[in-house]
């Protein structure tokens, strides 16, 4: 079998996760590591020791994308690099595998989702929350109809984050950006991410202990769905208390309550606890990322798009956007992208 050739821009904390999925896959292999600060060649030649592989490190992308034979990338570099790396990977042909956020702008979004469109690659964003076995599994029995039609969801993403880049608007984006879009994308998936949002209202406040956010750290967000569901997300940037994704969805058979489900087949009190991993740790060798690596290589396999490529991951963003315009408004905003 020829192994897929590919390149990680940015062997930060993310990346080791990111080789490791491919290390593990057979039909992968890491091509190139592509470097943007001088601790980065310390850190490629810990992952090589760590995996076993023998790839160059560049510290020019450029020269990286010429000269290493790479066909996929992952953009694992900091939020506000992913636009420019993403778009210099998918120019010249490679399938693309982005961490979150996508993009900071919307601007940015579309030039992304308009640049991979055009050049017809494989494009994937990481919103890495679907990929848990227990969320995968509760995802699986709602498909099947054990909770009847989800009318009602929520979602919350609670962390605390620590690190400069994390705190800062320019390179972090946002609350949201950082991680409150896990919260909004599993919403979307579990209410169904092509269901068309009418309207959302968003607020807002700024940090209440930490002093080096420069942007509002927790913030709440109300979807209307076009057919009248209703959706809450809600996220915290300075959380001082242990990591926690909340996730509870109302079907008019039953629902969901984080790792636990109640259906038509159990007493009126009661809740089965899904087995299988659910996000309750922060740190990213918990993350099923080479789940993720797996799917992404799939996509490329079969020459389909993921359900997360650009065009599809890109709905969440905007949904960003307008939360973002109505917290910083005061005033609902009505959702016209679907
Ligand atoms: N899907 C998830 O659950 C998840 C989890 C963690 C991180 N992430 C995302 O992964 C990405 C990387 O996060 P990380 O924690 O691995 O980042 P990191 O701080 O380890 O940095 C990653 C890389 O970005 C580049 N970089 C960082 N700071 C830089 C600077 N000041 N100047 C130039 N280049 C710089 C370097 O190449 C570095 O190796 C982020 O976008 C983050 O949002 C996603």
């Amino acid at each position: 079998m020829v192994k897929k050739r590919v390149m990680i821009m940015g062997p930060g904390w993310v990346a080791g996760e990111h080789i490791k999925g491919y290390c593990r896959d057979p039909r992968a292999e890491v091509a190139a590591i592509v470097g943007f600060r001088p601790e980065d060649a310390a850190q490629c030649e810990r992952y090589r020791q760590q995996y076993g592989f023998a790839a160059p490190y560049y510290d020019d992308l450029g020269k990286a994308i010429a000269e290493s034979g790479a066909q996929a990338a992952s953009v694992c570099t900091i939020n506000h690099m992913h636009y420019a790396n993403a778009l210099a990977a998918v120019e010249a042909g490679l399938h693309v595998f982005c961490e979150k956020p996508l993009a900071l702008t919307p601007e940015q979004v579309d030039g992304l989702v308009a640049a991979a469109r055009s050049r017809g690659v494989v494009t994937h964003v990481g919103h890495v929350v679907r990929w848990y076995s227990a969320v995968a599994e509760l995802k699986r029995k709602a498909e099947a109809g054990l909770f009847g039609t989800l009318y009602y969801g929520e979602a919350d993403y609670f962390h605390q984050y620590i690190g400069e880049w994390k705190t800062k608007a320019a390179t972090g984006g946002s609350t949201w950006l950082m991680g409150g879009i896990h919260a909004l994308d599993l919403l979307l998936h579990f209410m169904g991410h092509d269901s068309p949002v009418a309207e959302v209202y968003g607020v807002w406040q700024p940090a209440q202990w930490r002093k080096d956010f420069d942007y509002e750290t927790a913030s709440c967000a109300i979807l209307r769905f076009a057919d009248g569901r209703l959706g809450k997300v809600a996220t915290d940037a300075e959380s001082a208390v242990p990591y926690t994704f909340r996730l509870r969805l109302h079907g008019t058979k039953g629902g969901i309550n984080q790792a636990f489900y109640h259906s038509p087949d159990m007493p009126p009190k009661q809740w089965a606890k899904q087995e299988g991993q659910y996000p309750d740790d922060w740190h990213v060798a918990e993350h099923p990322f080479p789940a993720e690596v797996s799917y992404f290589l799939d996509c490329i396999e079969s020459g389909r798009d993921s359900d997360l490529c650009f065009a599809r991951a890109a709905k969440a963003y905007h949904l960003i956007f307008a939360i973002e315009h109505s917290a910083r408004t005061g005033k609902p905003v009505r959702f016209t992208r679907g």
